[in-house]
C-alpha cells in the first residue's frame, strides 16, 4: 500500500519535472530562435563611424572629416549625401544631395532633405576643428536648383564647396559629442534650462542667417507640446508617410548592415538584449509592428515626450530658399552638439512642420503664432535633460559617399 502511493508520487513528481523541463525547453529554444532571429549573432557593422578611431583608416584630410560628418542627424535618417573629393585641390571637397535618398511623402518639397545637408556640413567643421582644420563653406558655389528639374539639379550641381586649410587656432568644444547619439526621443527630467545653458546656446546663432528662439514659458510650452501631438496625430493617419517609414524600418541585424540608414527599434530607445529579442519578435509575428501598433506607439511617445520637457526650440529663416535650408541645418546640429556639450539633449519634432496637404491648417497656425513677419520654420525641437540615453543609430559607411564618376 506505502510503497504504491511511493511510486504514484514517484510517478507524478517524475511527470511534473519531463512536463516543465519540456516547457521551459521550449521556451529556451523559443527566446533561441527570437534572438538569433534578431540577429544576436551578427556583428552590427553599421554601427562603425561611431568609434573614435573609424577616421583613422583614411589617409586623406577630406576623408577623415566626410568619416566623423556621418555621425550628423538626418530626417528619417536618410544620410541624403554624397561627396567629390577635388583632384586638382587637395583641400577641396564637394557636398551634393543625393537625390536617392529623399522622402517625398513628408518631405514633399526637399525642404528637410537640404536642412539635413546642413547638419552634415556642421559635424563636418566640428571634426575638421578637432584635426586642425579651418573648414570655410561656399554654399550653392555653381548655382541654386532648378525648381522644376529637382533631382537632376541635386545631381549636378553641388550645395556646398569645402575648403580645408591648416589652422594653428582651430578648436572646438563640442568634438566629444560628435560621439554622443544625436537624438533622444524619450521624456526630460523635470530640470529647467539654467540661464547660462541658454544664454550659450542662443549665442550660437549669432552671425547665422537663421535664428534661433529657446521658448519655455507655461503659455509656449502649452501651445508647442500641442502643435507636437497634433502633427503626430495628423501624420499616423497619412498613409504615404506611413508607408514610407515603413519601407526605411529595418528590423534585423542582417537588413540593417545592408542599409545602414533609415530607422531601426534604437530609434525607440531599444538596445542590449531586448534589441535582438524585439527585432526576432517583430520578425517572426510582424503584426507587432504594424501600422496601428506603430501608430499608437508613435502618439504615446510624442505624449510623453512632450509632458516632459523643459524648453523647445525654434530655428526659422527670413524666407525658405535652398541656402537658408542649408544654413538652418548648420544652426540646428551646432545647437544640438552644443546641448549634448552641456549635459542636454533634444528631439526635432518635424511634423507640424511638413508641406502635404492635411498638415496644412496646423503649419498655417504655428507659422501665424511663431512666425508672424513670414519666416518659415525650418525646426522646432524639444529639448532637456535626459532620463535615459539613447542607442547610437545606423550610419553609412563614409566610402559609400564617395561620388565615383
Ligand atoms: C531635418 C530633420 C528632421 C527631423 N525630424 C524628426 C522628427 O520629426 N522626429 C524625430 O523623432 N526625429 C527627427 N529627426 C531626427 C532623425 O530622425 C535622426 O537624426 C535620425 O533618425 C538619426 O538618428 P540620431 O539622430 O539619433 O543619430 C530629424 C532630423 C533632421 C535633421
Amino acid at each position: 500500500m506505502t510503497d504504491g502511493v511511493g511510486v504514484t508520487k514517484h510517478r507524478a513528481r517524475r511527470t511534473a519535472f519531463i512536463f516543465l523541463g519540456s516547457v521551459a525547453g521550449l521556451l529556451v529554444l523559443a527566446l533561441g530562435t527570437i534572438l538569433t532571429v534578431g540577429g544576436i549573432f551578427v556583428p552590427a557593422a553599421y554601427l562603425q563611424p561611431w568609434s573614435a578611431t573609424y577616421y583613422r583608416q583614411f589617409a586623406d584630410p577630406r576623408m577623415q572629416v566626410v568619416a566623423q560628418a556621418v555621425l550628423a542627424p538626418s530626417g528619417h535618417n536618410m544620410q541624403p549625401w554624397t561627396v567629390h573629393l577635388d583632384k586638382t585641390d587637395a583641400r577641396v571637397l564637394y557636398l551634393y544631395t543625393d537625390p536617392t535618398r529623399l522622402t517625398p511623402a513628408v518631405d514633399p518639397l526637399a525642404r528637410q532633405t537640404l536642412v539635413s545637408q546642413g547638419t552634415f556640413l556642421a559635424y563636418l567643421q566640428v571634426a575638421a576643428e578637432h584635426l586642425g582644420y579651418s573648414a570655410t563653406f561656399a554654399l550653392f558655389p555653381n548655382g541654386s536648383y532648378d525648381e522644376n528639374n529637382l533631382k537632376k539639379s541635386m545631381s549636378e550641381l553641388p550645395v556646398a564647396r569645402v575648403t580645408l586649410a591648416k589652422d594653428s587656432d582651430a578648436k572646438t568644444d563640442d568634438y566629444a559629442s560628435l560621439f554622443l547619439s544625436d537624438t533622444n526621443r524619450s521624456p526630460y527630467t523635470s530640470a529647467p534650462l539654467t540661464a547660462a545653458q541658454t544664454s550659450d546656446l542662443s549665442d550660437l546663432a549669432d552671425g547665422s542667417a537663421a535664428t534661433l528662439s529657446i521658448l519655455s514659458d507655461k503659455r509656449d510650452m502649452t501651445t508647442l507640446g500641442n502643435f507636437g501631438k497634433q502633427g503626430t496625430l495628423i501624420e499616423t493617419q497619412y498613409e504615404a508617410a506611413t508607408k514610407e517609414s515603413d519601407a526605411v524600418f529595418h528590423s534585423t541585424e542582417q537588413a540593417k548592415n545592408t542599409a545602414r540608414s533609415g530607422f531601426a527599434v534604437e530609434g525607440q530607445g531599444t538596445s542590449g538584449f531586448m534589441k535582438y529579442f524585439l527585432q526576432g519578435l517583430i520578425t517572426l509575428v510582424p503584426s507587432v509592428n504594424d501600422d496601428a501598433a506603430g501608430a499608437k506607439n508613435a502618439i504615446a511617445l510624442t505624449a510623453a515626450g512632450v509632458d516632459h520637457t523643459a524648453a523647445y526650440g525654434l530655428i526659422s529663416t527670413p524666407a525658405n530658399t535652398r541656402t537658408e535650408q542649408v544654413e538652418a541645418g548648420i544652426l540646428y546640429a551646432q545647437f544640438s552638439l552644443r546641448a549634448r556639450t552641456l549635459g542636454l539633449v533634444m528631439q526635432p519634432l518635424s511634423q507640424v512642420l511638413q508641406e502635404y496637404p492635411t498638415m496644412a491648417a496646423p503649419y498655417a497656425a504655428i507659422h501665424a503664432q511663431y512666425a508672424p513677419d513670414g519666416q518659415t520654420i525650418q525646426m522646432l525641437v524639444r529639448m532637456g535633460t535626459a532620463t535615459t540615453q539613447y542607442p547610437e543609430s545606423m550610419r553609412r559607411d563614409a566610402s559609400a559617399l564617395v561620388h565615383k564618376p
